[in-house]
């Protein structure tokens, strides 16, 4: 076994330390003891575990249509709608929607991810979806879909949410009405993915766009990274800065991306994306799994870059 595959053996044995996110009742449904990784360089692809698994993007996804809606408008404009600052708290938090002139903090915590929502180009739901899909699928190669049960699962459960986007609305800082900003960031949560999916969009970030056909700004993929490490991995990310040092980005449904710009993993070199599924999370919504697992790969590769 080389020292790879202890990294992620050891990490497996913590899925028990997490729980699979309760509050959308189609995620309570998956199995939290799975875990599986994907590492792509431009060569090659290390796959652990069960990659064959699927599951929904979740906050993921926040990353890409932040790109998607700033690409569209140029940062200026974007900023105009939502700022670029941590915020400390939960994802779904609403006590900051009265300070700060009432913009949203950032664009991976709700707030600002609904903002971004009623902000993607297309005059219709579908086609603000369809943009990001695009996006997206020029990335990893492939047709996305949508999950409709975690998508009506999500939008019969979204008072929290609703209640963010009305505050918005009613604070000027929706493009759209509420049911279509809510319809557009809950579809997009649901799109499914695999981990090799997650490894490719990981690698993305990790070339600056390098080597894909998704065109996107220069500058809008700096502040995307820049994004990733100071609110990619919720109120832990602090912590993840300090003692992972990678961009990365998480989601409730214990998917992560992270991204290494120049690294050594075993017999990859270079730029690496590293693609993560393990259900089970922890209290901030982080897979317990994922964190161990990129807390001995930082350390044993030298990978911290900040
Ligand atoms: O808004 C929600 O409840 C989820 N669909 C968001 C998912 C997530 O991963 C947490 N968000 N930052």
């Amino acid at each position: 076994m080389n020292k790879l595959q202890k990294i992620y053996e050891q990490a497996k044995q913590r899925t028990a330390n997490g729980q699979v996110a309760s509050y959308i009742p189609a995620l309570a449904a998956a199995n939290g003891d799975l875990f599986a990784v994907s590492l792509l360089s431009a060569e090659q692809e290390i796959e652990l575990g069960n990659c064959t698994e699927t599951f929904t993007l979740q906050s993921v996804v926040k990353v890409i249509s932040f790109m998607v809606a700033a690409n569209y408008h140029g940062i200026e404009e974007i900023m105009h709608y939502v700022d670029v600052e941590p915020t400390g708290d939960s994802f779904n938090s609403i006590v900051r929607l009265e300070s700060h002139n009432n913009k949203p903090f950032n664009p991976m915590i709700n707030a600002g991810a609904i903002t971004i929502a009623s902000l993607l180009p297309g005059e219709t739901m579908f086609e603000k979806v369809k943009s990001v899909t695009t996006f997206l699928e020029q990335i990893i190669g492939k047709k996305v879909h949508i999950n409709n049960e975690v998508y009506f699962s999500e939008y019969q459960s979204a008072d929290y949410n609703r209640a963010i986007a009305y505050i918005l609305q009613a604070n000027g800082f929706l493009k759209s009405d509420v049911e279509e900003a809510l319809q557009v960031y809950l579809q997009l949560c649901s799109i499914t993915v695999d981990v090799s999916d997650l490894a490719k969009i990981a690698f993305y970030f990790a070339t600056n766009g390098k080597e894909s056909e998704a065109i996107c700004n220069k500058g809008v993929i700096n502040i995307a990274k820049a994004l990733m490490i100071t609110c990619g991995m919720y109120n832990a990310s602090g912590k993840f800065a300090a003692f992972i040092g990678l961009p990365a980005k998480s989601g409730v449904s214990g998917a992560i991306i992270a991204v290494v710009r120049n690294g050594e993993i075993e017999q990859l070199q270079g730029p690496i994306g590293i693609g993560i599924y393990g259900p089970a999370i922890d209290q901030v919504g982080n897979s317990v799994a994922g964190i161990d697992f990129l807390m001995h790969l930082s350390k044993e590769y030298d990978l911290f870059c900040l």
